[in-house]
């Protein structure tokens, strides 16, 4: 065991696999403020899927404590931050999560040690909102008396190739020797390796960048679809004959739904207003992006009415409700607003989603159904809105015989052979 202690905060998605691969080298503390998440990990099971059951219990064996006390982490040196940065109902940054912990960890701080974070924020948040709640709550000097680190998590959920060991690192800190230590730390666990930035600014600019990228390229595949859809073309066949250059960015339509890619652009267009700068492409790919989902149900019901559908009543199946596939993630998933956009109509929706946990399925106040009903002839409607393994299995006599009348079958992620309207 190394001599460095570690309590790492928030045990999500980013936090249990940190917490997992740190435990095997490190004494780790893991801590979060939901005592119920904290439970079930003691018992062996991480809901979000990340860790198989061994791996959880190969963080017991290594002495991993799992606690909501932020008692039992003060004899730790290093605390890493890994608490959620949603967006409020205007889309801008909520720092409530990243600043209760600053002041959560600022009551059992000590000299020289190191607060690393690395949740997703704007570039200047870590020093401009957590050092002074850390100061606040510690009585010590920020770079006299203790440090501070940033290295964003790069994770994706639901892949179990790209794991946090084997996706190189950015680091830094707060200081030069600061960020020397930092970059040693991530490097004994990261077998991809690091990159140490030149500050915790550029750490901070660099993550928030790599999400909005995504986000405006997919933007931009999005507008085209539409205009594609306008014009008659399939936007698939287009992809596939621009892919075959080397340079083109092959991405498809969808929806950008989640904790991270539909967040974050927020987060820096929040700073970037703050300083007087408006924008435009970020905000424009946001508002595309969001806008899919009633797109989505407006082909629906246009398909509906043209097969002569009555809308009041009518039964649709809109298979996967997670925000991306083969992962229990519903987090700002956009297939709901595609089923509350349904609803206006008065039309009566059945989710199916065999990756979405029953006790998660409770809390959302939808229709899930258990199994697919293959031979029931209910559906006046059926949008496949997640790619999940699973579906892409599904014969055209399946959708068929799951279709009342003649089937209508929307498909947003381009995994239906013969799909009445493709994304
Ligand atoms: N999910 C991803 O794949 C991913 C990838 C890269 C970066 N990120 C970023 O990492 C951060 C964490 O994301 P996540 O997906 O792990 O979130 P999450 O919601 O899965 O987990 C966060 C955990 O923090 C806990 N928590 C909240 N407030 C706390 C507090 N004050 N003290 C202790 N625990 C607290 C919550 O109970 C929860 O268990 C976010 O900033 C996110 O943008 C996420």
């Amino acid at each position: 065991m190394k001599s460095d202690q570690i309590a790492i905060i928030g045990l999500g998605y980013v936090g249990l696999p940190l917490a997992h691969a740190f435990s095997s080298k490190y004494k780790v503390i893991g801590l979060d403020i939901n005592p119920d998440r904290v439970n079930e990990l003691k018992s062996g099971f991480d809901r979000t899927l990340e860790l198989s059951e061994t791996q959880v219990n190969e963080c017991l064996e290594n002495g991993l404590e799992f606690t909501t006390n932020i008692e039992d982490a003060k004899d730790c040196n290093i605390y890493i931050v890994t608490v959620p940065t949603p967006i409020n109902s205007e889309n801008e940054p909520d720092l409530t999560p990243l600043i209760k912990s600053s002041q959560s960890i600022g009551t059992v701080l000590k000299k020289d040690d190191i607060v690393i974070y690395e949740s997703t924020v704007y570039p200047g948040a870590t020093e401009e909102i957590c050092v002074p709640e850390l100061e606040k709550f510690s009585g010590l000097e920020f770079n006299k008396d203790f440090f501070c680190g940033y290295s964003p998590e790069r994770i994706n959920p639901g892949d179990k190739e790209h794991t946090v060991t084997k996706i190189l690192k950015v680091t830094s800190g707060s200081t030069s020797e600061t960020a020397k230590k930092v970059d040693e730390l991530y490097k004994s666990i990261i077998t991809a390796g690091t990159h140490l930035a030149p500050s915790i600014k550029v750490a901070e600019a660099a993550k928030v960048i790599e999400n909005t990228q995504r986000d405006v390229n997919i933007a931009l595949i999005n507008e085209l679809s539409m205009i594609f859809d306008k014009l008659g073309i399939d936007t698939n066949s287009v992809i596939e004959a621009a892919g075959t250059k080397w340079n083109f960015i092959k991405l498809t339509p969808g929806l950008v739904g989640g904790h991270c890619i539909g967040v974050d652009p927020y987060y820096l267009t929040f700073k970037a207003q703050s300083i007087g700068y408006t924008p435009n492409l970020i905000l424009g790919a946001r508002q595309i992006n969001n806008s899919m989902s009633k797109l989505i149900a407006d082909k629906t019901i246009k398909y509906m009415v043209k097969a002569d559908k009555k809308l009041n009543g009518a039964n649709i199946l809109v298979m996967g409700a997670t925000f991306k596939e083969n992962c229990p993630d519903m987090r700002n998933s956009k297939v709901l607003d595609i089923i509350k956009e349904l609803e206006e109509f008065e039309c009566k929706v059945d989710v199916y989603d065999y990756w979405i946990d029953k006790s998660d399925r409770e809390s959302k106040g939808l229709n899930f159904i258990e199994e697919l009903p293959f031979e029931s002839k209910k559906y006046d409607a059926i949008i496949v809105a997640v790619g999940h393994d699973k579906f892409k299995e599904i014969t055209e006599e399946q959708y068929t015989n799951m279709s009342k009348g003649e089937p209508i079958v929307i498909d947003v992620k381009g995994i239906v052979k013969k799909p009445t309207w493709r994304l």
